[in-house]
């Protein structure tokens, strides 16, 4: 009885992926974190997919691990089965971070400690202003681990990841937006519809040139500039060899065809 944990539809282009445990407000167990890499690993090359958005059923986006069937029960079968699940769960958070496809996270609620994985795997995210969030890890007695460290590092401004870090204190989805470990927040009657229009401005855009474009972001941000500069040459080059006519297209409608500015929007493709 996996199938049910995680749940998706796509329609338009876009591939819907929630979290789909609403009555454990969307925590990891093992079996979601199965059957979220078989969902992912299904969708990642359909020729219908262009853009893939993660949120949860119900009132979380997810509560993080669960502390009863990742933790307790896990622990209680020994290391093996402690390296087995967290193999599970960095597993699908590590292929979402290096999607072929962009990828949206819609936080809708709650969003703690474990839950920062994907989310930060994703490459844009978008929060409801009254979603809920926290590294709780604190008020358990443990480091928030599984990354969740390096999320908040990696994203925020220091003073402010090492308060989140230490209170467990809850902030909401403006603050995050403040904080930078989500793109945006809006009311959550929008959210939806707002997290459309953004996949919709991904959808006109080369996904070579995207997927190409997010992984140079994430590579780049390790980089010294002379090793970045290096990278990037190199990365379009190997872009090329899977579109080659796609900038030169771009190109022609602009300066031969004068039918688009690329400065206002994307090409004809
Ligand atoms: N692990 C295991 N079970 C969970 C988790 C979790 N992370 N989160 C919720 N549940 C379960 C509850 O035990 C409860 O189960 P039950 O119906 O069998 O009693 C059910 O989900 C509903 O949870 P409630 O607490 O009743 O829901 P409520 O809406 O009142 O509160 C809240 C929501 C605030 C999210 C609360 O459930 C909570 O604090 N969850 C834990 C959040 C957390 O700290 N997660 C761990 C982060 S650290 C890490 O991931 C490594």
């Amino acid at each position: 009885m996996t199938a049910d944990t995680v749940a998706y539809h796509v329609a338009d282009g876009i591939a819907w992926v929630r979290f789909n445990r609403p009555d454990k407000r969307n925590c990891m167990n093992p079996a979601l974190n199965r059957r979220m890499m078989e969902v992912l690993d299904e969708l990642e090359f359909r020729d219908d997919v262009g853009v893939l958005v993660l949120s949860g059923e119900g009132s979380a986006w997810s509560a993080g691990m669960d502390l009863k069937e990742y933790f307790r029960e896990t622990e209680a079968k020994g290391l093996g089965a402690v390296r087995q699940s967290q193999r599970e769960s960095y597993g699908w958070w590590r292929a979402l971070r290096w999607y072929q496809k962009p990828t949206i996270a819609m936080v809708n609620g709650w969003c703690f400690g474990g839950g920062y994985g994907p989310l930060y795997a994703c490459d844009l995210a978008i929060a409801a202003e009254e979603a809920k969030f926290a590294l709780s890890e604190i008020n358990w007695g443990i480091l928030p681990g599984g990354g969740a460290t390096k999320v908040v590092v990696d994203l925020m401004p220091l003073r402010d990841a090492m308060y989140h870090a230490l209170t467990g204190e809850l902030i909401d989805g403006r603050k995050a937006a403040e904080w930078r470990l989500v793109n945006e927040a809006v009311p959550l009657d929008q959210l939806q519809e707002r997290v459309t229009q953004v996949a919709r401005m991904l959808l006109e855009k080369n996904p070579a040139a995207l997927k190409a474009t997010k992984d140079a972001v994430r590579r780049v941000k390790e980089m010294t500039y002379d090793n970045a500069e290096d990278y990037l040459v190199r990365a379009q080059e190997a872009a090329n060899f899977h579109d080659n006519t796609g900038r030169k297209e771009g190109i022609r409608q602009f300066i031969d065809e004068k039918s688009y500015k690329p400065g206002l929007g994307a090409y004809r493709r």
